[in-house]
């Protein structure tokens, strides 16, 4: 199911592994402030749900009110530690883990309830094909649930721009500069919901970047 020729590899590099070693801690101080805006958001993950990008697991305690998700997740570090998550959850029993990719899921059309990503978008090789492939698995009006950094405008644009390469080396390939809620509209998505999320995000070392969360309908 992973190896679809007509994906670039996922390279699993030094710095990928530090990366999953380190993403918990890194973000201990930003998750604090964004469990309201994953609470708020998980109030719309019903169903059968796929989870793109899982990581580490940071939104296995959210889910309440689903039926069965499937945490599709690339990079093996990233899985190792989330499986160790998934066995000690209150709810391990609604998971299953699968080595996969966003760009071509192991799921059939109009199969899915519900698709959850929280930045996951900023890191995904070919961002519009994994847009079309979400579209593909959803069933009709079924939701998107999103929770994205994005590029910002101005000064801030240009810096977003400059310190990207550095991010995709060292961050997993994170992209700064892409206009994610634009791609989410021209892949044929309807926004329907908003959740605000704090402005005063910052991770460690680096300024916070505009991000927006809602749910998105595939039109
Ligand atoms: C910044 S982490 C976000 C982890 C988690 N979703 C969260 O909210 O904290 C980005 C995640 O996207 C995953 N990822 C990168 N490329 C992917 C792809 N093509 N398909 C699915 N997941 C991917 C990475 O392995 C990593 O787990």
């Amino acid at each position: 199911m992973s190896t679809d020729d007509s994906l670039d590899p996922i390279f699993e590099d030094r710095n990928s592994r530090r990366f999953a070693r380190i993403y918990d801690s890194m973000n201990e101080r930003s998750e604090r402030k964004l469990e309201s805006v994953r609470s708020e958001l998980f109030r719309h993950v019903t169903g059968n749900v796929v989870e793109i990008g899982p990581g580490t697991g940071t939104n296995l305690r959210y889910y309440n009110i689903a039926e069965h998700v499937t945490l599709v997740e690339p990079y093996s570090a990233m899985r190792r530690i989330l499986s160790a998550r998934v066995g000690t959850a209150r709810n391990s029993n609604l998971f299953s883990i699968v080595d996969g990719r966003a760009e071509s899921m192991p799921a059939d059309s109009q199969s899915i309830d519900t698709v959850v990503s929280t930045l996951v978008l900023c890191s995904v090789p070919d961002l519009d094909r994994t847009l079309a492939e979400i579209r593909r698995i959803l069933k009709p009006n079924g939701a998107l649930v999103f929770l994205e950094h994005h590029v910002g405008n101005g000064i801030r644009s240009k810096t977003q721009h400059a310190l990207t390469p550095f991010m995709k080396k060292y961050a997993a390939n994170c992209h700064l500069d892409r206009n994610t809620p634009q791609a989410i509209c021209n892949a044929g998505f309807s926004v329907q919901s908003v959740v605000a999320v704090p402005n005063d995000l910052s991770l460690r070392l680096l300024p916070s970047w505009p991000m927006t969360a809602g749910i998105a309908i595939a039109a």
